[in-house]
């Protein structure tokens, strides 16, 4: 009944549970831990006290939108050094996210987002271009190409800006710049306030990094001001001159500025990360990659890839829902209690805990996937398998009024980036006997992972 005893492993004198967790990919720690602990454990940290749920039925409770709310806490404060009040790093209850979430909503929606199709075709087609340049004994990392892809996607799509990925042999300073400030929020917020002053040299560098972002954003702000396009309905554009509809506010250009990066960085690193596991899943399971290329040759065959294409691959929808399934690029989000509540019937819950949705528990969940949760497959998400889940069983892209607004963005270009790449390419890793090993910032691809992509025959 309420007040039962929340499970947690046994603390230590000094910092409660902090040597439990791997500072560095704090997310495989809860792996492990919710494996011992089981579907509701606590933590206490030496600065914060975490909940981690991982049931369907806890995690269905905890998405009340009416109960529960999200509050950037832990590595969000130190994330709001960067991104300011923007959508990602915002209070719910802060003026500028309704603001900005009113105005960009209706600008990021499936409707608005099928005019990006062209843009998109444009970025996966360098990519193609170079891959087939490059030829068949070229080893291409996947991290480094498909973040190139998914930078580019939405330099162009958002801001009409064009960062040149694809003819750089570097990778393009603002993903430097944004990975490294990534890695030391992440470390900082899991590291005591004296030991955070006495690193001199990372803060230095993370507040430089930052420094680089802010002007790279500032620049596209400044270069569209001084050359107005009112041709396009980018994100920008909307940003610069749309109104909220309720009080008929602008939106600053401190919170463009914020949007910006917010969107540079939300938008890219989640969707190269899922485009890495997904070429990685497909490589591991052969048939699922043959079934999918012989899809795209039903669907499109030789044809050009138009907009009517995209919702009849279903069996790439469905490899894609399952790899977001799988093993994401997010290991989990947070959510707040708005009142001291009990949670599941039986445990009660204070406001201030950080409650940590662990997306790879819910999402290998007998009760909701059945015995082989464990097994990539996509066909569990055929024929009505989709549309039977239960509530809140898949949530890859979060939850309420703060889940993902690029999801659209995001699902489009990887379906137009999969029709293109299969159309022309076979794949194959580039060693063999590659193993799984999980690279983490803020979200997670597999390091190391490289391919090779030979040109199919008659294909041009
Ligand atoms: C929020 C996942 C792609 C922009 C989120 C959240 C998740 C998520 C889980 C909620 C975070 C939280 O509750 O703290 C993903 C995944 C993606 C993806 C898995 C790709 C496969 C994108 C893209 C964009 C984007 C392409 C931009 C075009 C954002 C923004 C937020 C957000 C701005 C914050 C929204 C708010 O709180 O109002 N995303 N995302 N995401 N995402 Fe994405």
């Amino acid at each position: 009944g309420p007040g039962d005893p929340i499970p947690q492993p046994p603390e230590h004198w000094i910092g409660g549970n902090t040597s439990d967790v791997d500072p560095s990919f704090f997310v495989s720690s809860v792996w492990s831990l919710a494996a011992t602990y089981g579907p509701i454990f606590r933590l206490r940290l030496w600065n914060r006290s975490l909940l981690v749920v991982s049931s369907r039925e806890l995690v269905d409770e905890v998405c009340d939108e009416k109960r529960f709310e999200k509050i950037p806490t832990g590595n969000l404060t130190t994330l709001r050094k960067l991104l300011g009040s923007g959508l990602f790093t915002a209070f719910t209850d802060e003026h500028e996210w309704y603001l900005a979430h009113r105005i960009l909503m209706p600008a990021m929606g499936p409707v608005a987002v099928r005019r990006m199709f062209d843009q998109m075709v444009d970025c996966v087609s360098q990519m193609i271009l170079k891959w087939d340049r490059l030829g068949p004994d070229h080893v291409i990392s996947g991290p480094d190409d498909f973040s190139r892809l998914t930078f580019e996607v939405i330099g162009l799509t958002a801001m009409n800006h064009r960062f040149n990925c694809f003819y750089a042999e570097e990778m393009p300073k603002f993903c430097v710049a944004m990975a490294d400030a990534l890695i030391e929020a992440g470390k900082m917020a899991n590291r005591m306030a004296l030991e955070n002053t006495l690193r001199v040299f990372s803060h230095r560098k993370f507040h430089e990094d930052v420094k680089y972002m802010k002007g790279v954003a500032d620049h596209i702000i400044a270069d569209r001001k001084a050359n107005p396009r009112p041709d396009l309905q980018d994100l920008l554009n909307t940003m610069l001159y749309g109104k909220d509809p309720v009080s008929g506010e602008q939106m600053t250009d401190e919170l463009i500025q914020n949007e910006l990066i917010t969107f540079l960085i939300a938008g890219h690193e989640t969707t190269s990360g899922t485009m890495n596991f997904m070429l990685l899943n497909m490589l591991q399971n052969p048939h699922v990659l043959r079934k999918c290329q012989q899809e795209v040759d039903e669907v499109v065959g030789d044809s050009v890839l138009s907009l009517e294409h995209l919702p009849k691959l279903t069996y790439v929808w469905a490899t894609l829902r399952e790899t977001l399934r799988y093993l994401g690029p997010i290991g989990g989000f947070q959510r707040h209690s708005k009142r001291d509540t009990v949670l599941g019937g039986r445990y009660k819950i204070h406001p201030n805990e950080v409650i940590l949705i662990n997306l790879r528990g819910l999402h290998h969940n007998t009760a909701s996937y059945g015995p082989d949760a464990n097994v990539f497959r996509p066909e569990r998400f055929l024929n009505g398998g989709w549309e039977s889940l239960p509530p809140n069983a898949w949530k890859p892209f979060g939850t309420g009024a703060r889940g993902c607004p690029g999801r659209a963005i995001a699902e489009q270009e990887m379906i137009i980036a999969w029709a293109l790449m299969l159309q022309r390419f076979n794949f194959e890793l580039a060693d063999p006997s590659y193993k799984l090993k999980i690279k983490a910032t803020l979200t997670m691809k597999p390091d190391n992972f490289n391919f090779k992509a030979r040109h199919r025959p008659g294909k041009d």
